[in-house]
C-alpha cells in the first residue's frame, strides 16, 4: 500500500516509512487471511509490538531531520507523533490485556492504515516540499 509518491526524498525516512506501510498491509492480511484465531493473534500482537517500539524510533530520526533542517512546523509536527505513540500504546495495552475480537481489530487495522495514509501523505509531504522550495507550503 506504500506508494512511491509518499517519498519526501530523505532515504532513511522513505524506508521507514515503507516498512511502517509494510507492517500495516501484514496486520491486515493476517486478518484476512485463512489462520486459525489463535494464529492470527500471535502474528497480530507481533506486529503491534514491532510498530509501537518501531514508530518511537522513526519519529526520533524525523524529529531529528527537521531539528536539522528547522523545520518550522517542527512542534506542530512533534504533537501529532506524541499523540499516535499514545494511541498505539493504548491499543497495545488493551490487546495485552484482554485481547480483542476480530471485529475490533479489523476496525484498528483499518485506523492504523488510515492514520499512516493521512500522515505520510500529508503532514510528512511538507517537509519534503519545505527542503524543496524554503518555506513552509500549505
Ligand atoms: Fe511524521
Amino acid at each position: 500500500m506504500w506508494k512511491e509518491k509518499y517519498r519526501i526524498g530523505v532515504e532513511l525516512i522513505d524506508e521507514q516509512h515503507k516498512e511502517l506501510f509494510r507492517r500495516v498491509t501484514e496486520f491486515i492480511k493476517t486478518l484476512q487471511s485463512q489462520e486459525p484465531w489463535e494464529k492470527k493473534l500471535v502474528h497480530v500482537q507481533e506486529t503491534l509490538e514491532f510498530m509501537k517500539d518501531y514508530v518511537v524510533i522513526h519519529f526520533a530520526d524525523e524529529e531529528t531531520y527537521q531539528a536539522e533542517i528547522a523545520y518550522p512546523e517542527r512542534e506542530k509536527h512533534q504533537v501529532i507523533h506524541e499523540q499516535f505513540k499514545a494511541e498505539i500504546e493504548k491499543y497495545v495495552a488493551k490487546f495485552n490485556q484482554d485481547r480483542y475480537n476480530e471485529e475490533t481489530l479489523k476496525e484498528l487495522g483499518g485506523r492504523l492504515l488510515a492514520w499512516l495514509v493521512y500522515h505520510v501523505a500529508g503532514d510528512d509531504q511538507k517537509i519534503g516540499r519545505y527542503v524543496a522550495q524554503g518555506k513552509v507550503v500549505k
